[in-house]
């Protein structure tokens, strides 16, 4: 099996996470998927970035919640990571759909509710990949059980990945019950007999954050569906090497 290669937050090393220059970068370097966060904004508009707030990627202070769309991007989302990226702002979850769809990506959209549980905010993400037509090759995933279980109603039409960093005696019935399809782990979780189980429940299994070599090729060697990775270019080499 082929481990996927899944850009994490756009090529996030080399651009600031979550816009519309790592996109493009992940895209251009050969990434074969993107992850990126979702949460919503005060006129419930899905927008891409990580935190709650807009402090740490941002000019701004506060949350995204009380912000408008329009107010929103007026900030400036790349100065942080560096100068020449000044221009960069939060998009919306539409316009990245709108650049993704002709491309030949697969798609992971984090629903980002597991501090603040956005009202509405499955159903707003699910009408959106619905009305680009891209929900076949789309993972709409969260850390938030709740929320995986209130997203069961669209496990036919979209995969749904449990979320998690924790440990937990049989994370596969668990994630199966909450009516996840999909899996998606934190790297310190990666183990031969896990995949294996999983594999055979029909449950893809993704992995975060690889930036390491090593970890990378733990993951191939095991199996993973994917990695989500800052360093997408790194990995594809390393899976170069290991192929030959
Ligand atoms: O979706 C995988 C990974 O992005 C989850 O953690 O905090 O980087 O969004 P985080
Ligand atoms: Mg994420």
């Amino acid at each position: 099996m082929t481990t996927k290669i899944i850009a994490h937050r756009g090529a996030s090393k080399l651009a600031p996470e979550n816009t519309m220059y790592a996109f493009e970068l992940a895209y251009k370097l050969g990434a074969e998927g993107i992850e990126t966060d979702v949460q919503l904004t005060k006129d419930h508009i899905p927008v891409l970035i990580h935190d709650e707030t807009v402090k740490r990627t941002t000019n701004g202070t506060g949350y995204v919640k009380d912000y408008t769309y329009e107010e929103l991007k007026e900030l400036d989302a790349g100065s942080w990571f560096s100068a020449e990226f000044k221009e960069a702002r939060i998009i919306t979850l539409d316009s990245f759909l709108q650049w993704v769809k002709p491309k030949d990506l697969y798609i992971n959209i984090e629903l980002k509710n597991n501090k603040i549980d956005y009202p509405n905010l499955e159903a707003i993400v699910f009408d959106h990949l619905k009305q680009h037509r891209i929900l076949e090759r789309t993972t709409l995933s969260t850390f938030n059980p709740n929320s995986v279980q209130r997203l069961k109603n669209y496990k036919e039409a979209v995969e749904i990945a449990f979320l998690t960093s924790k440990r937990h005696p049989n994370l596969i019935d668990y994630a199966k019950e909450l009516g996840a399809n999909a899996l998606h782990i934190k790297y310190r979780l990666v183990q031969e007999l896990l995949i294996e189980q999983a594999h055979n429940a029909g449950m893809p299994v993704r992995v975060y954050t690889v930036n390491k070599l090593k970890q990378m090729m733990h993951c191939f060697r095991t199996n993973c569906d994917g990695i989500f990775t800052d360093v997408p270019f790194k990995a594809m080499n390393a899976r170069k090497v290991l192929q030959q």
